[in-house]
């Protein structure tokens, strides 16, 4: 709890801090939880706080009318839930899921009436029966979240969820000419974002726009 008085410290300087220390003791994930239980402390701002979804996301949605009656969808690393709840609000059966128990736990409790079913779960131990199981997967900010080291690994397992006949949008951070690569984040170049296709998707579209965010992110829409 931040001391009486005080405002809690910015979420993205402690992100820095545990990301390395996690990544130090070989275990390139664990900060997420110890970030968010920070949030919820009140020790630090809470990460990824926002309420609307991505504008790349809804704007795809949006401009192609899509609609998800009848039709189910996953939401991978879906923090508090804002891109969730937009993709429930079309009709879509909803799944969410964040490696994050604390994420999770914030997330039903800003949405009590969801129809979204929250789940914690880690992308590289999914449960049984999610492998090609999703009419529409979208990730937002997970594989730029992660270490380079792992970006295969991550967009297989992102890729692996979509069913047959069914559409992945991913948004992610475009890497720019002076970033370190240091990380968090570790943005994406055009290579990375092609290896989505290398997982038996077909690319529909990729574009990277700065016009909706602060950073210009790619959008990548891939079919199976
Ligand atoms: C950059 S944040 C983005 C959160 C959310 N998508 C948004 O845009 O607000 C990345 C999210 O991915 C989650 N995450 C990281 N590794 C994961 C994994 N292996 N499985 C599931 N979620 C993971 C983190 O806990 C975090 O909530």
């Amino acid at each position: 709890m931040a001391a009486r008085g005080t405002e809690p410290r910015r979420w993205q300087q402690e992100a820095d801090r545990l990301a390395q220390a996690s990544i130090e003791r070989g275990d390139p994930t664990s900060w997420f939880e110890e970030l968010y239980a920070a949030g919820e402390a009140g020790e630090v701002t809470m990460a990824w706080d926002h309420d609307d979804p991505q504008p790349l996301l809804a704007a795809w949605l949006r401009e192609h009318g899509v609609r998800g009656e009848g039709r189910t969808a996953v939401v991978v690393g879906c923090g508090l839930g804002a891109d969730a709840e937009h993709v429930a609000s079309l009709g879509f059966q909803t799944t969410a899921f964040d490696l994050s128990p604390t994420a999770i736990r914030t997330a039903l409790g800003r949405h009590p009436d969801t129809k979204v079913d929250y789940r914690a779960a880690d992308l590289f131990d999914l449960p049984e029966g999610w492998r090609q199981a999703f009419d529409l997967v979208v990730d937002v900010y997970t594989v730029q979240a992660l270490p380079r080291e792992l970006r295969e690994r991550t967009v297989g397992a992102i890729a692996d969820l979509v069913a047959p006949g069914g559409t992945l949008v991913a948004v992610q951070g475009v890497l720019p000419p002076d970033d370190d690569g240091s990380g968090p984040p570790w943005l994406l170049t055009g290579d990375d974002v092609a290896l989505f296709a290398g997982h038996g998707l077909s690319e529909v579209e990729v574009v990277a726009d700065g016009s909706l965010t602060d950073y210009p992110c790619w959008r990548a829409v891939l079919a199976r």
